[in-house]
């Protein structure tokens, strides 16, 4: 499978053979999270460098970014050199973020391991790093040359994170394929099972989701990408007040859930529609049981990056696989977050 972006060609791939043939004749640098260094098992050739991350948010910073650099330097490696990031989606933000800027971009390898980098963080050209307790606040588009895809890597991933990927697959469900929405509702046994058949359906559906609409915007320029962020305006905000103790999937079901119903106080959607979102987030497990103070949600959305002006940009899901963009006036968004019943 080839994704073009632009100039960029990101090629997806099952065959290990062909990014051992890709690294000929190149020094490579594999970093990979220093809790799970079986997760490089692959990786494990003569001439390649190594390198332990702490994987997580807080590995997701300068210190770790500048101990890669350090690496970098001092093994003297240069732009058409590759670097390989494998892990959860916090370590490929990282490994992307150093890849887009040592030397103005070297070769990118990513190789995720948990079923939300798989379907999100691996693919679309953004990497960032945490500073200054600020998530994501540094930040680079650069595209990998190629995503590896192994779905064995998905065993060992815990039932917590395989319900995080869940909660970005069923984003795209929900706002662009009423058929995944579907195929989701018939097979939810054989996902709480992890069948890693049906994950790998997803897995690729969900990809092919994500560059449907990035090919068309890969930067975020004509607010195409504003899609994606379905559940994101209110997911950023219950991730940021628990402290991250939410997964990022997590909290951007619950955010899908409670978007849809506060769209639906203001008459943009049906509220049927969030039921049936709501349904099937708890056919798979993902049920949400708290209620968030209000006051505390409105004051993080007023820092959200999509606000303009009075207005914010937000998508509604019309019917289940269906969205579309509004131009949300902020004074009723805020109504509806003190009115709507669904915070306290
Ligand atoms: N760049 C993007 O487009 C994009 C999109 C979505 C999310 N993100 C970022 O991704 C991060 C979240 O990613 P995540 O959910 O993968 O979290 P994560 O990277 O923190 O990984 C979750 C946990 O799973 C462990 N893990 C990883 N692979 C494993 C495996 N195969 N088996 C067992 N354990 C494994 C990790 O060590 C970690 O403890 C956030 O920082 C978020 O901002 C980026």
């Amino acid at each position: 499978m080839e994704f073009r972006i632009g100039e960029n060609i990101t090629i997806v791939t099952e065959d290990i053979e062909y990014l051992l043939n890709m690294a000929k004749n190149k020094k490579v640098l594999v970093l990979y999270p220093l809790k799970l260094e079986n997760l490089s098992y692959y990786f494990m050739v003569e001439n390649f460098l190594r390198l332990g991350i702490k994987d997580g948010e807080s590995g997701k910073g300068i210190k770790n970014y500048e101990m890669i650099l350090r690496k970098l330097i001092s093994n003297d490696f240069q732009k058409n050199d590759i670097i390989i990031g494998i892990g959860g989606g916090s370590l490929l933000d990282l490994a992307g973020f150093v890849g887009s800027t040592y030397k103005r971009g070297m070769i990118l390898i990513n190789v995720p391991t948990t079923l939300l980098a798989m379907v999100d963080a691996s693919f679309g050209g953004k990497n960032a790093i945490n500073f200054m307790g600020i998530k994501n606040v540094i930040g680079t588009f650069y595209h990998p040359s190629a995503i590896y895809l192994n779905f064995s890597y998905l065993n060992s991933v815990d039932e917590k994170h395989i319900l995080s990927g869940m909660g970005e697959i069923i984003k795209y469900a929900a706002t662009l394929d009423k058929n995944l929405f579907k195929y989701i509702d018939k097979n939810s046994e054989n996902i709480i099972k992890k069948d890693l058949n049906v994950l790998r359906k997803l897995v690729y559906r969900s990809l092919y989701l994500k560059y449907s609409i990035i090919k068309k915007d890969a930067i975020g320029k004509n607010n195409l990408r504003d899609i994606l962020n379905a559940g994101h305006t209110l997911g950023h905000a219950y991730e940021s007040i628990t402290g991250y103790r939410i997964p990022h999937g997590i909290a951007v079901a619950y955010g899908l859930i409670d978007e849809c119903k506060i769209l639906s106080f203001l008459g943009y959607t049906d509220y049927s529609i969030c039921l049936e979102i709501e349904r099937i987030f708890s056919k798979i497990g993902i049920r949400k049981n708290k209620k968030f103070v209000a006051g505390k949600i409105y004051s993080f959305i007023e820092n959200d990056k999509k606000i303009n002006g009075e207005y914010i940009r937000i998508p509604a899901i019309t019917e289940p696989g269906r969205a579309e963009i509004l131009n949300l006036k902020r004074r009723d968004l805020r109504n509806a977050i003190y009115e709507s019943g669904s915070f306290r």
